[in-house]
């Protein structure tokens, strides 16, 4: 994510259109354009060169989603896997006003470009709380290992007050519609590898979590096994969110500086009325 919010912020000074007002609209769309194939570009070739791997050129006959996979694995993925990438894209690709999305308005409300509103949004993704979840996720079955543990392994972490990532959420409160699309892929991608662990070890945690806590799995649980699935690493889980939701946070900046109004909440101070102040002597 460090190296994505840097490389987002780079691109915006070789930007065709770094000169065009910040509410020109026509500008916004090619930029907003341009980012989302440079993200996915920025990723790919950041991977390749993090594992020692030589670097692969786009392949134009691919769509947006299958040519990531293949500039970070190497190979073109199977139809399947090109769908299950695609859906996970398109799902992560707008979500109204969350934390990433509101920075991003916030920042753009002040008429600063594009680009600084997607460096902003990326930041705030960043967080475990927001974009990070889908990393935790994944780490969390690799520490549970095995069917049997699970619902042991749920117990004691909600003993000791842990959060259970890629469960819960601010807005759904009864199942995140989402999850339960990818839910699907997990399974028919698994089967196609041959190779049904993953999914026999989060059956029991979600099952457990949702009976203890009555929390259901948003889309970061299911996406962290179906990007396992995909051969990319953990590190990747988040970045990859960014660049799907590069498209949501580029048309919500967009409809920001068409109708702009600068955003400045107060802060309502709740504090006692009449405070003493010591002169400086008594301090
Ligand atoms: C997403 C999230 C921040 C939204 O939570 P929220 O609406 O702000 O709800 P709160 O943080 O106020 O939590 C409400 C209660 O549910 C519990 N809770 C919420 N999510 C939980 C989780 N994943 N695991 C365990 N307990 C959880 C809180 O501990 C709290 O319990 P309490 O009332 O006994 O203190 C929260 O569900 C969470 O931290 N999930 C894990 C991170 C994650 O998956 N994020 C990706 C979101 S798409």
């Amino acid at each position: 994510m460090d190296v994505l919010r840097t490389a987002v912020s780079v691109l915006a000074h070789f930007d065709a259109d770094r000169c065009a007002a910040p509410a020109d609209h026509a500008a916004n769309v090619r930029k907003a354009e341009r980012l989302i194939a440079q993200m996915a570009t920025a990723i790919a070739v950041r991977e390749r060169i993090r594992s020692g791997k030589s670097l692969i050129a786009p392949d134009p006959t691919l769509g947006h989603a299958a040519n990531f996979l293949f500039m970070v694995g190497g190979s073109v993925p199977s139809p399947v896997m090109s769908r299950a990438f695609d859906s996970s894209l398109v799902l992560y690709a707008e979500h109204e006003l969350n934390a990433s999305t509101f920075s991003a308005r916030v920042t753009v409300s002040t008429l600063s470009d594009l680009h600084s509103g997607i460096v902003a949004a990326i930041g705030a993704l960043k967080g475990p709380l927001h974009g990070g979840a889908n990393e935790e996720a994944w780490r969390l079955l690799e520490g549970v290992g095995t069917p049997e543990d699970a619902t042991a392994w749920v117990d004691r972490a909600l003993a000791r007050h842990e959060r259970i990532m890629g469960f819960g959420h601010r807005v759904y409160k009864h199942g995140d519609p989402r999850a339960a699309i990818l839910k699907a892929y997990c399974a028919e991608l698994a089967r196609e590898l041959g190779d049904d662990r993953w999914e026999r070890i989060a059956e029991p945690i979600e099952r457990a979590v949702v009976a203890r806590k009555g929390l259901s799995p948003n889309v970061d649980w299911p996406s962290a096994r179906l990007y396992h699935y995909m051969g990319l690493d953990v590190g990747l889980y988040t970045p990859i969110f960014a660049m799907a939701r590069a498209a949501g946070w580029a048309a919500h900046c967009i409809e920001q500086v068409d109708h702009n109004r600068l955003m400045r909440p107060r802060g309502r101070y709740i504090g006692p009325v009449h405070r003493g102040v010591p002169s400086i002597d008594l301090r």
